[in-house]
């Protein structure tokens, strides 16, 4: 057993992540400014990992084996985009300094797919398909540039300090297990809605990952850290298929103009993200799709 601590833990992720790894057998400490980590954290503290004193501390007094930090301003726009900036990228330095000064073995950082920067107001068009972790990243708003600083400082973090095993990961929009039941998604619109309206998961390429696949994939990258060749490694988590009625060589052309002559090729159910990656790093791919979850 090990001791994994937690940041965010009471977030849409961090309560499947918790769940998760204290399935999978380890004492997790939950980190949180807001009530609500599940009850399968052996202790949750709250505290605000903005403050450097307060990452230190949390750290120094549980002494874990690995750090999983997900707390952030987790939605684009719901802050000031100053304060979604300060906060998230703070949040990221925090961590990694108090995690590699006190000596913790694992660090892993929750990134997110929007750091290619679909979405833009001026027009975003990928470079090819299926995405990978190669694709340029082209941020346009505070939530996706803080994403991508969060990597560059947990890169920066894993060439300083080589004994704390790093990487960063990027999971596709998370699906708690309440949503597939009818709750709203974190866009306000429910499962149902998002298959039945094209135009609302177009945005973001009908990409989705369950959120206990989210935490299967914590959970194995925290078993796969010490065996992967590079320090700092990052990673697309998603699920196996989009979140779509009609194969995506259909439905992008229409819902992301620029994309005919690319998409033709995510025939089926196959998704715009791949996560080969980690299938061929970690032996992970998604267990749940929409097809079996949905009530
Ligand atoms: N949900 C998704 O679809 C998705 C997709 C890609 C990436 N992510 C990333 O995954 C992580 C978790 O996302 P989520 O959906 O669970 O978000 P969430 O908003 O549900 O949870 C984030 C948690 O962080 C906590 N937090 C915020 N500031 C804090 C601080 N200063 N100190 C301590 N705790 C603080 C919040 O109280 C909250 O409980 C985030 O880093 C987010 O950017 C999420």
């Amino acid at each position: 057993m090990s001791r994994v601590l937690v940041t965010g833990s009471a977030g849409r992720l961090g309560r499947s992540v918790v769940v998760s790894l204290a399935q999978a057998g380890h004492e997790v400490i939950g980190v949180d400014t807001a009530p609500g980590s599940p009850r399968e954290a052996a202790a949750v503290l709250p505290a605000d990992l903005t403050d450097l004193g307060e990452a230190h501390s949390v750290i120094a007094r549980f002494r874990p084996d690995a750090v999983v930090h997900l707390a952030a301003i987790a939605v684009p726009f719901s802050r000031s985009e100053a304060t979604t900036f300060r906060v998230n990228t703070q949040l990221a330095f925090n961590v990694c300094a108090a995690s590699t000064a006190l000596g913790v073995g694992k660090l892993i950082i929750a990134s997110s797919p929007t750091v290619i920067g679909y979405g833009a107001p001026g027009g975003w068009t990928p470079a090819y398909l299926p995405l990978d972790e190669d694709h340029p990243a082209e941020p346009w708003n505070a939530y996706n540039l803080s994403k991508l600083v969060a990597e560059q400082t947990m890169r920066s973090f894993a060439r300083a300090c080589p004994t704390t095993r790093m990487a960063a990961f990027r999971p596709c929009f998370v699906v708690a297990p309440e949503e597939w039941e009818g709750a709203p998604t974190q866009s306000g619109h429910t499962i149902a809605e998002r298959l039945d309206r094209p135009e609302i998961g177009g945005v973001s390429l009908f990409n989705y990952l369950d959120a206990r696949d989210a935490g299967d994939f914590v959970d194995t990258l925290l078993a796969r850290l010490p065996l992967l060749e590079t320090n700092g490694e990052v990673f697309f988590a998603g699920a196996a298929d989009a979140l779509a009625r009609e194969p995506l060589a259909e439905l992008l052309p229409a819902a992301m103009p620029g994309t005919e002559g690319f998409a033709d090729r995510l025939t089926g159910t196959a998704p715009a993200f791949s996560s080969a990656k980690a299938e061929r790093l970690l032996g992970w791919t998604a267990k749940r799709s929409w097809r079996t979850e949905l009530s």
